[in-house]
């Protein structure tokens, strides 16, 4: 890593931390991550949480939706992402039905997100259902992060990704949710997909920080995904989405323009190429070319 003085220096975020950024009143950031690259660039603009998360199904491996993915592709990519993080907190997702089989099975599985994969905690979709196995994993030493709402994985059952507690009934239920996740030991809380006023309610009413997607400014963090907010996903452009950056566009411009100049005879110049053979075994003058960056691991020869 670079160690350039950002903000990746500072210290790293535990789940203490967290906890006391909401009784302080200080905004959690949140966005995912699935690779050391990415974890770097987020960890150094200061982001304070890491997920990787299941959506790696979506935007990674170009699914319809999160349920074909498995807890051993979430932990490879949580492994890349540890791998680029110095401050930030991760946290892994945990796939569809890799928690409700039984008990046995889903502290098995949390654990590995920890002792294979390098996260500091967990995240499962789930809210009254899921309370006895939160309470059991928490147990185990394992930090749990609910999510409540629009449960991305319950999407069949939900009949689409629907904007979730739009009735009083149905708002009842989902702050009975997160009632019962906050009572259960969860240290955080996502709330996606749900009214604005329901989601203050919530952040109200329980003393663990929300963190919102598709749920308003109320919570006590916000979490993106993070293709949509680098523009990556240009197709997709949900209401709640802010593009804070257009990475597609300006990558086909850029990939335009290689292939252009590779065409031309452009790329690659002088510039860009090493030295000639040499006529002499005499050593060689220094040529000025490195590909050693700060210290960083290269990936070709040099010089
Ligand atoms: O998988 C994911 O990216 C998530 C966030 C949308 C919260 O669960």
């Amino acid at each position: 890593m670079s160690g350039r003085g950002h903000a990746s220096e500072g210290r790293p975020v535990t789940v203490p931390r967290l906890r006391k950024m909401k009784r302080d009143g200080t905004r959690i950031t949140m966005v995912t991550a699935y690779d050391a690259t990415f974890a770097r660039l987020f960890d150094e603009a200061g982001m304070d949480v890491l997920l990787v998360g299941d959506s790696l199904g979506m935007v990674v491996q170009g699914q319809d939706s999160t349920l074909p993915v498995t807890v051993d592709e979430v932990i490879y990519h949580c492994r890349a992402v540890a791998r680029g993080t110095r401050r930030a907190h991760v946290v892994g997702d945990m796939p569809f039905l890799s928690w409700q089989v039984s008990t046995e099975q889903a502290l098995t599985n949390a654990g590995r997100f920890l002792s294979e994969g390098g996260a500091q905690a967990v995240k499962l979709e789930g809210g009254v259902d899921a309370a006895a196995t939160i309470e059991r994993i928490v147990h185990a030493g394992i930090p749990v992060m609910a999510h409540v709402g629009l449960t991305p994985q319950s999407v069949h059952a939900m009949g689409g990704f629907r904007v979730q507690g739009k009735t009083e009934g149905a708002a009842a239920r989902v702050l009975a949710d997160a009632k019962a996740v906050a009572d259960a030991g969860a240290y955080s809380l996502v709330l996606e997909g749900i009214p604005p006023d329901l989601a203050q309610q919530i952040t109200e009413a329980i003393d663990i920080p929300t963190i919102g997607i598709g749920a308003g400014p109320h919570c006590d963090g916000q979490v993106l995904v993070c293709y949509d907010l680098l523009g990556l996903t240009p197709e997709l452009k949900p209401k709640f989405v802010k593009r804070y950056a257009e990475f597609f566009d300006d990558g086909v411009a850029a990939a335009r323009q290689y292939g252009d100049e590779v065409r031309a005879g452009v790329f690659p110049s002088e510039e860009y190429s090493f030295s000639n053979v040499r006529k002499s075994d005499a050593p060689a003058p220094a040529s000025g070319l490195s590909l050693v960056q700060e210290g960083r691991g290269v990936y070709g020869p040099q010089g």
